[in-house]
Formats: structure tokens, sequence, C-alpha cells
């Protein structure tokens, strides 16, 4: 066959190209950065890397926080930066002494690696931040078992943050992909929710290295906060700065740890402790999960109520702007749920009174920043139901945990959530007499008798999801105890109830 000189020089363009695309993905693509390279000869290499290394190495500081002090794979992280970049600065933050010893070899890497012990000790003071001893503009967050093979990939990040980006994330080849979420944190709920979104990432999950910049680092109250580093997401959450993917590049996965039923166990346990500690710390009580799960942290049957003192009747979350916990919340519905089953049960007559009656009106729940639940009952009736009356002599918790008393500071009921855990529905006991329902002495500063057609026959509302007992035109009953409006202007914070 016969080809054309052009159908040749074609023929060997395209050629030629092929083969540059195939080297260069090559390149491009290969964990082996230190294999020669075709088209680079030795020395031009040389330069090119040692001066990306210096470069490397002189902006960036390696932090490896997170990790466990029984089982870890830190030495062989260190060592593979360390061979990698000789000169990097690494600084690890434990919270206690590693036993057994982190071990380095070679004098470089003792130079080089800062081992702090971040756990209580007499001798340093209060100020000692491990801030001061960055000096980098970037710091690397590596999590434990990490191996860096390709030294590109610590300039790409560090590009990144050259052009804006406050935070970057890359994954690990073996481990699962990254997860992106948007977190929406509303401190006046006490709450942290997360959506799996595509980008514009608050939080990243999944084992991953983070880059972000000393300028940022610097502007959060605790950088150094386990889970690490999901504690800076937190932060950097309420300052809406984002933290990008990136996932053209990966590290490798170093040792498996945790392999052991024991070992694993000491893990979850280890981790859950470091969320529960972490957001106790930022007074997140409730987090929504991306897969709709919730957690509360700060309040159960054995802990103290999750919110403290009541004075004036305003409670300290009031004072701080904030609605109830919703921990408590949840703990409060459970318990007025319990107190409507008694007391329909032990055939109590009861309706639902005052700001109850004004949450149920407006959106049949507890209104978000009170803090009980108000019924009234029927006095005559009290000795229908056994717990009311063995609290008329003394406090005693029922058979479910609640704990049933009277108030000290009147002739009124609650039934608490707890023994320990404080958060309560009230029980106000009125009579009939003469054509109205009368209380006793209660109850002061607002009139709180009331007609007693109001409970003839009695009415029912939608209250937490159930159909409970009101009195009836509750409209008219509720301006005939609070004024003209109350059910659409009763708001936060100033609405008081004045016991005495
Ligand atoms: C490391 O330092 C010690 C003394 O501090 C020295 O004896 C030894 O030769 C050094 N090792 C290397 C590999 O430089
Ligand atoms: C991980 O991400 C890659 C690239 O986006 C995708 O091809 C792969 O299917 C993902 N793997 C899993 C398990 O989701
Ligand atoms: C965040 O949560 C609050 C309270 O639950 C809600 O009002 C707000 O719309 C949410 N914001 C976003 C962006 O989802
Ligand atoms: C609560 O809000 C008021 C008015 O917006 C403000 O003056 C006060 O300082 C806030 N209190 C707290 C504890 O943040
Ligand atoms: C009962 O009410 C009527 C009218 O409201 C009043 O005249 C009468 O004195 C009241 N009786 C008692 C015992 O309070």
């Amino acid at each position: 066959m016969r080809c054309s000189l052009t159908k040749n020089v074609g023929f060997f363009i395209v050629f030629l190209n092929v083969v540059l695309v195939y080297y260069t993905w090559k390149t491009f693509n290969s964990y082996e950065p230190l294999k020669s390279k075709l088209f680079e000869t030795k020395a031009v290499k040389s330069i090119i890397s040692k001066s990306s290394i210096n470069h490397v190495s002189k902006s960036t500081t390696v932090v490896i926080r997170d990790f466990e002090l029984h089982e870890n794979d830190v030495s062989a992280t260190v060592q593979s930066f360390i061979k990698v970049f000789p000169n990097i600065q690494i600084i690890i933050l434990s919270r206690g002494l590693p036993y057994p010893p982190l071990q380095f070899h070679g004098n470089e890497t003792v130079r080089n690696v800062k081992v702090i012990n971040l756990a209580a000790k007499f001798d340093v003071p209060y100020q000692s931040n491990p801030l001061s001893l960055i000096k980098t503009n970037y710091v690397l967050f590596v999590p434990d078992s990490s191996r860096i093979l390709h030294r590109q990939y610590i300039q790409t990040m560090i590009n990144h943050l050259n052009s804006g980006e406050k935070m970057v994330a890359v994954g690990y080849s073996q481990s699962k992909n990254l997860t992106c979420l948007q977190a929406n944190l509303t401190l006046r709920e006490w709450s942290l929710k997360f959506k799996t979104v595509k980008d514009d990432c608050d939080f990243v999950q999944g084992k991953h290295a983070m880059m972000i910049d000393l300028g940022t680092l610097n502007k959060l109250n605790d950088p150094f906060l386990l889970p690490s580093p999901h504690s800076i997401y937190l932060q950097t959450t309420y300052f809406k700065l984002k933290v990008k993917i990136l996932y053209g590049i990966q590290f490798q996965d170093g040792k498996p740890l945790f392999h052991s039923h024991h070992s694993q166990k000491l893990k979850i346990k280890s981790d859950q402790d470091k969320f529960k500690k972490l957001y106790q710390r930022f007074n997140v009580k409730r987090v929504r999960k991306e897969n709709g799960m919730v957690e509360n942290y700060g309040c159960n049957r054995d802990t103290a109520r999750c919110f403290g003192s009541i004075i004036n009747y305003t409670p300290s979350y009031i004072y701080e702007n904030k609605t109830m916990p919703p921990c408590c919340l949840a703990n409060l519905r459970r318990t007025a749920q319990h107190v409507f089953n008694t007391l329909h049960e032990s055939g109590i007559r009861h309706w639902l009174e005052i700001g109850s009656l004004i949450g149920a009106m407006r959106t049949g729940d507890v209104i978000p920043w009170d803090f009980d639940v108000d019924i009234g009952f029927n006095r005559d009736d009290l000795a229908r139901c056994t717990w009311l009356k063995r609290a008329s002599s003394k406090p005693i918790v029922d058979a479910k945990g609640f704990l049933w008393e009277r108030a000290t500071e009147g002739n009124f009921y609650r039934v608490h959530f707890s023994k320990a855990n404080r958060v309560h529905v009230n029980l106000l006991p009125f009579y009939a007499r003469n054509g109205s329902m009368l209380k006793d002495a209660w109850f002061t500063s607002m009139g709180m008798d009331f007609p007693e057609h109001f409970l003839h026959p009695m009415s029912s509302i939608e209250f937490l999801g159930r159909q409970v007992p009101s009195p009836n035109n509750i409209r008219d009953f509720l301006e005939l105890k609070f004024g003209r409006g109350i059910v659409e202007n009763a708001h936060y914070p100033d609405f008081k109830f004045k016991f005495t």
C-alpha cells in the first residue's frame, strides 16, 4: 500500500501526541515521584523538587491531633512525612503520655518533631498554647495512620489556600468517599443540623487530611479540641467558612487499626466521649445527623435538669435569649404525656391551663420558651390518683420513675421527670363554689378563678400529638385570665407567670 508523505506525517503526529498524553498522564498520576521520569533530566528534576520541598516545609506545619494512646500508627505516619519532607515541622498533640512511646528514627526527625502532652500538668502555666509553636502560614491536620507518597499533593493544597480557599480536605485511597455536609448551627435553639450536599461544605466527614491557614486557626476559640478536625468545622461553621474537598488527589492509608473486638469497643467509647465533651463545651444539646438520627447531649434521667436557675419565674436560658434546651423539652413532653395518661386512667377531672393552653392554641405544643406544663384539676377528685394522694404527705417516685411532690411554695403539685432531673408539670387544684372555680392560696398576682361554665361542658384540644381536655371557649377563657389578644400576642421573653 502506498501512503502519501502528508499521511505519514499526520500519522506520526498523532502517534507522538498519544505518547505525550500517556506520559503526561503517568507523570501526574504516579504515586512514585522519586522514580526518574522521561523527558526530565535528573539535574533539572532535583532542582524543582528541592525548591518545592523547601517551599512546602517552610510554609506548612503538620499537626497530628486525633489518635488513640493505646493503639496508633503515629510513628510511621511521622516517618512517612519526614521521608518526603525532611525538614517539615510536625507537632503531635496528645492527651496523655503515649504508651508504648512514640519512636522516631534519625536526628532530623527528632529536631522537627515535637510531642506535646496536653494532659493537665502542675508545672505548665495556663497560657501555654500549642498555637504559639506554629510559625508557618499553613497547618495540615493529618489523621492517624497516614502515608504521604506524593509531595505534589501538599503543594496542590497550598495552591488552593493561596487562591482564596479557607480550608481544603483530601481523602484516603482505601477509605470511604468523603461526605460533604452543610450544617445549620442555631445556638438560640442549642442545636446543630446536618444535611448532605454536593459542595459548599461546612463539615467534611470520613477519613481525611485538612489544611487551613494560620490566620483562620487563630480566630477559633480552641482549634485543638477533639474530635479533630470536626471541632474545627464546628467553630468555622459559626464564622460561615467553607471547606473544599479536593477530589483529584488522595493520601494513602497506613497501618489498619482497631482490629480486635476489645480495641474497637474502646475506640467507639473514646469517640463518643470526644463528641460529648465538644458539644457540651459549645452548648450544643441536640444534633440531627444527615441520616435523620437525633442525638441529645446534656440531659437524661440521671443528670440535673439541663438549664440553670429559675429566678422570678425566668429561667436562665431566657436571660441568655435562648429557647428551652431541646433535650429538656423532650423530657418535659414525656413527663406531660405520662401525667395525662395517669390523670385519665384515675378518672380525675382535669384540663389544660394558662401557658400550655396558649401553646396548644398556637402550635399544639409547649411554647418554645416555656419551661413547664400547666394542668388544672378538680380538687375533689385528688384521692382518685394514688400518686397525687401520696404526694400530698411526702414526695414519691412512681413506678415509671417520675417524682410527684407537693410544691413547697403553695398548695399545688408538681410531677418531675425524675428525682435528679426536675423538669416538670404543674398540677393546679381548683374547687367549685357558687358557680366559680376557685383556687387556694397558690397563686396571687393574676385573677385565676374562673366561672364554672367554662368546664360545662368540657372541651378538648390537640396538645403534644394527642387530644387533651380543655375548657370550652378557650379564647374567652384565656382572655379572661390574661387580657385581650393574649393568644396572638404572648411573646418571648416577656410572658411571665407570677407565682408566689
Ligand atoms: C545523631 O546524633 C548523635 C549525637 O546526638 C550522633 O552520635 C549520631 O551519629 C547522629 N546520627 C546521624 C544519623 O546523624
Ligand atoms: C466514590 O467517588 C468516586 C468518584 O466520585 C465514584 O466513582 C465512586 O463510585 C464512589 N464510591 C462510592 C463507594 O461511593
Ligand atoms: C436552620 O434552623 C433554623 C431553626 O431550626 C431554621 O429556622 C432555619 O431556617 C434553618 N436554616 C437553614 C439554612 O436551613
Ligand atoms: C439578649 O438580648 C437583648 C436584646 O436583644 C440584649 O440586650 C442582651 O444583651 C442579650 N443577652 C444576652 C445574655 O446575650
Ligand atoms: C353566690 O353568688 C351570688 C351572685 O353571684 C351572690 O349574690 C351570693 O352572695 C354568692 N354566695 C356566696 C356564698 O358567695
